[in-house]
């Protein structure tokens, strides 16, 4: 495994649309050491997700860990299928390590995708676990939370090193 270098808010390809992964290469050596760097690189970062293409990858590849237990979830492919309610959180991205605001959600999505051995999942998440996974899967259609943040809210955070 390796840590990737995490583009930041200035780089264009944050604004690219990702593509889809092929099912029969999901398993491919190379998508494999992607999917574990990036799960290496948001730790490394203490980050609740990562896309993909924040490591440079314009892949519909998404990784989660909000530490209930369940994780980490590697999404591939992901669409939304439903969502309900909304709640207002607070958001940040490992993309703007220095900035937090808060963001409407919806409370509950259903989501169907593929996990990393190219199984199809659907699944009805909640809560912190339904905001992350309509956070990166913003990322994989060049939207960031900052387009989205509700107006007054966004503060910058000097990180203590
Ligand atoms: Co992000």
């Amino acid at each position: 495994m390796a840590l990737r270098q995490i583009r930041g808010q200035k780089d264009e390809i944050l604004r690219k649309k990702s593509r889809e992964v092929n099912i029969d290469d999901i398993t491919l050596e190379k998508n494999q050491s992607l999917i574990d760097d990036m799960l290496e690189t948001m730790y490394h970062y203490n980050g609740v997700g990562l896309a993909a293409v924040q490591v440079g990858i314009l892949k519909q590849i998404i990784v989660i860990d909000i530490e209930d237990g369940k994780g980490p979830y590697i999404l591939i492919n992901p669409k939304i299928l439903k969502t309900k309610g909304e709640k207002e959180c607070d958001e940040g991205c490992l993309s703007f390590p220095n900035e937090f605001g808060k963001v409407i959600r919806p409370t509950e999505v259903q989501v169907e995708f593929y996990d990393r051995d190219a199984k199809y999942v659907k699944l009805k998440a909640k809560d912190l676990l339904a905001q992350a996974i309509c956070h990166e899967v913003d990322h994989l259609n060049g939207v960031l939370f900052t387009d989205k943040v509700i107006p007054g809210t966004l503060e910058y955070v000097e990180q203590k090193q």
